[in-house]
């Protein structure tokens, strides 16, 4: 069986105009400005609005025309959509789907969502690349996003901090240009005796959401935030360090890192343990706090267009989340 490279051809991010600051939550639960940005490295974060314009796969579609224009491609090159989300549009149909028809693709693509929260994305890549390795698949719309707003207890002061909207695409394509970008080497992963660090267990088909639900709130988020930073900095810095192997490179090796944005203090402390210096360590969560599926691909997409991340380049993506699960990929940009 021919064996193909794959790579990432290109990117694209949108997030929603309305800013949320630490302020202005200041004024919605008892929290001030330096609690959060010293326990979490957040600022401010963007919120969906709820007027329409904005929806999972509306960010989708903005996001993914970039990313199709920097790819030089058309959608109808698209033969397979992956939707990462936890906050689809909808249940039925699901959020690939529905962005195919936005993006006016036509070709009857495979449409899919990913329901593995934080690590969504990466676990995207990590499929995309095997489809596009087998010849299963010639270029894969990966994406990212998400509207925790609607999940967030907004009367919750431990957990509505930390979440904001958002989404990051990327397209990965058969690399037929001969260059040395290429998906190197992933990793996925889970552990569901994890599963009540973070979950939301009502409204699914086991607990349908109810008036009391909705009363005392407790059809939404709830994460035991202590546990998830112990788990996920074990989780990340191993997974770092399995794809690095695999690759036979070393940390050493890598020139970014692009972690998921949960709290700085487990990106900072992800970075120490594997001893990669804090300038080659991509941190935007100030900005947009954690957007789950969307952290990734948003970091990338930025560090690409300021300049920092260039063709040719050792990138790591690294992600955890609820499940738990967790994936990292090693790329030659
Ligand atoms: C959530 C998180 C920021 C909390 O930080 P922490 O240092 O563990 O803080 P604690 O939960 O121990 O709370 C410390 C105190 O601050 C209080 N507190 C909690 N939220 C607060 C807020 N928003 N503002 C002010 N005080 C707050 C707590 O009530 C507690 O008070 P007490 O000591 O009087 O009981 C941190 O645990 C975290 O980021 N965890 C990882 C989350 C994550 O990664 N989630 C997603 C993974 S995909």
């Amino acid at each position: 069986m021919e064996f193909y490279k794959s790579k990432i051809k290109g990117t694209g991010m949108y997030v929603p105009e309305k800013v949320l600051t630490n302020a202005d939550l200041e004024k919605m639960v008892d929290t001030n400005d330096e609690w959060i940005y010293t326990r979490t490295g957040i600022r401010e974060r963007h919120i969906c609005s709820t007027e329409g314009g904005e929806w999972p796969t509306d960010m989708a579609l903005k996001a993914s025309v970039q990313a199709l224009e920097a790819a030089n491609l058309e959608p109808n090159d698209i033969d397979m959509i992956l939707f990462a989300s936890v906050t689809p549009d909808a249940k039925l149909p699901n959020s690939a789907c529905i962005l195919q028809v936005k993006l006016g693709i036509t070709n009857n693509c495979a449409a899919l969502d990913i329901a593995a929260a934080c690590s969504g994305f990466v676990y995207g890549v990590n499929l995309a690349n095997s489809m596009i390795q087998t010849g299963a698949a010639k270029n894969v719309l990966v994406v990212g996003s998400e509207m925790l707003s609607r999940e967030v207890n907004w009367e919750d002061r431990s957990i509505c901090i930390l979440f904001g909207d958002g989404c990051g695409v990327a397209v990965v394509g058969r690399n037929e240009d001969s260059d040395q970008s290429e998906i190197l080497s992933s990793t996925l992963g889970a552990d569901g005796t994890g599963a009540e660090f973070f979950d939301q267990p009502v409204g699914g088909a086991v607990e349908p959401i109810t008036p009391e639900h909705i009363e005392k709130r407790t059809h939404m988020m709830q994460m035991k935030g202590g546990e998830m930073f112990k788990m996920a900095t074990r989780t990340l810095a191993n997974n770092a360090k399995k794809v690095i192997k695999e690759a036979e490179l070393t940390l050493k090796d890598v020139d970014w890192l692009v972690p998921h944005q949960a709290n700085v203090r487990i990106i900072e402390t992800t970075g120490k343990l594997l001893g990669i210096d804090s300038e080659k360590v991509i941190i935007n969560i100030d900005k947009y706090g954690n957007t789950s599926a969307a952290t990734v691909p948003i970091a990338f997409h930025e560090a690409i267009h300021d300049g920092r991340i260039k063709r040719g380049d050792l990138v790591l993506f690294d992600a955890f989340g609820a499940g738990l699960t967790s994936g990292a990929t090693l790329l030659r940009y």
